[in-house]
């Protein structure tokens, strides 16, 4: 941990928690639809949802574990149709982490369920990807796109996926896996990922975050990701530990997304603290905010709230988003100028 962190009072830490830069690593576009948004669509594009109000989709809002979840998101995600819906779902995620300090987001989107229902893959990334370029203009927002396959499918689908996606290269920087994790270990992926890593793409995998330690050895060993989203239940396996601290393999911890999951029966049983207790590059996250109830400050403030961190751990977290971060090494130095000035600025102010 740096030892140059200013001292900050308590009182302080929900302001510096709010005010400090940070990079969201984890975040699926399609999880930010709002139900206010989805209802909207709905009657822009003539699609019928079972719903008949905002109020009685967000009381389906109650999950049990993962595929609970997956199955109201996928259905949220069918009023996706025109080229300025994805962009009208990407500028509203932006506008909210610009609000938070976001100032670098690396965006997970998941083509698979857009172009089974006759979506275009064109459709999709040219809408995303000029949201983000309108973010980093004038919103001040670094935001990139990760490109996930869904992996309940099989890996000949992300094959076709890749293929389609291929063209547009240049608007995507990685590849990941998303969706029922259990059942559907890293190695059924195996060939695609090596494809991608072939065209020069980041890539990292949801490992661990229902799964066992064994799906997030398999992430590191058979498809070579450089992060792992999620990875909690690697605290399971004390070899794995030492292996994600001595390789700085960064974990994308989403704590209000395990909480709604029910990986973790409260916050307060969290394992964040231990992850960074032992070494690891974890970061905060918000994962499907629409859906977990809360954007990346949300996620700051209940966690630090009920698991008692503190000003030296909000740097940390911070700190860990830019190193893990698929930033160039200059634009991560500035950055983490940028985190130490806002620290230093809260301290002179308290
Ligand atoms: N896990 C797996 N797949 C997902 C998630 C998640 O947390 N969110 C959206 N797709
Ligand atoms: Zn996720």
């Amino acid at each position: 941990m740096a030892t140059t962190v200013p001292s900050i009072a308590a009182e302080r830490l929900p302001a510096l928690l709010a005010a400090m830069p940070k990079a969201e690593l984890h975040i699926h576009i399609e999880g930010s639809l709002e139900p206010e948004l989805i209802f909207a669509l709905a009657q822009r594009n003539g699609v019928a949802i079972p719903y008949a109000s905002v109020e009685e989709l967000r009381r389906a809002y109650a999950f049990t574990n993962l595929q609970s979840f997956l199955d109201i998101y996928y259905a949220g995600a069918s009023v996706l149709l025109r080229e300025q819906d994805f962009h009208d779902m990407a500028w509203a995620y932006l506008q909210r982490a610009a609000a938070d300090n976001v100032v670098r987001a690396e965006i997970f989107f998941d083509p698979q369920t857009h172009t089974a229902r006759g979506v275009s893959m064109e459709t999709v990334i040219n809408g995303l990807h000029r949201a983000c370029q309108a973010a980093k203009a004038q919103l001040g927002v670094d935001a990139e796109l990760i490109l996930c396959f869904l992996r309940h499918l099989s890996e000949e689908d992300a094959f076709a996926t890749l293929e389609q996606a291929l063209p547009l290269r240049d608007k995507f920087i990685g590849v990941g896996l998303d969706s029922s994790e259990l059942g559907h270990p890293p190695e059924k992926f195996a060939r695609v990922f090596a494809q991608c890593r072939l065209h020069g793409l980041h890539l990292v995998a949801h490992a661990g975050e229902e799964g066992p330690p064994a799906y997030v050895w398999a992430a590191l060993d058979v498809l070579k990701v450089e992060r792992i989203d999620h990875g909690v239940q690697s605290a399971r396996d004390g070899a794995l530990m030492e292996r994600l601290a001595r390789d700085r393999i960064p974990l994308t911890v989403c704590p209000l997304s395990n909480l709604k999951l029910c990986v973790f029966p409260t916050l307060a049983d969290h394992n964040l603290r231990a992850l960074l207790d032992a070494g690891l590059v974890a970061t905060v996250n918000s994962d499907d905010p629409a859906y977990f109830g809360g954007y990346m400050n949300q996620n700051f403030l209940q966690t630090f709230a009920a698991t008692g961190l503190g000003a030296r751990h909000a740097w940390q977290l911070a700190a860990n988003s830019f190193e893990g971060s698929f930033a160039g090494p200059a634009r991560k130095r500035e950055y983490l100028d940028r985190l130490d000035a806002a620290f230093a600025t809260i301290a002179a102010a308290a």
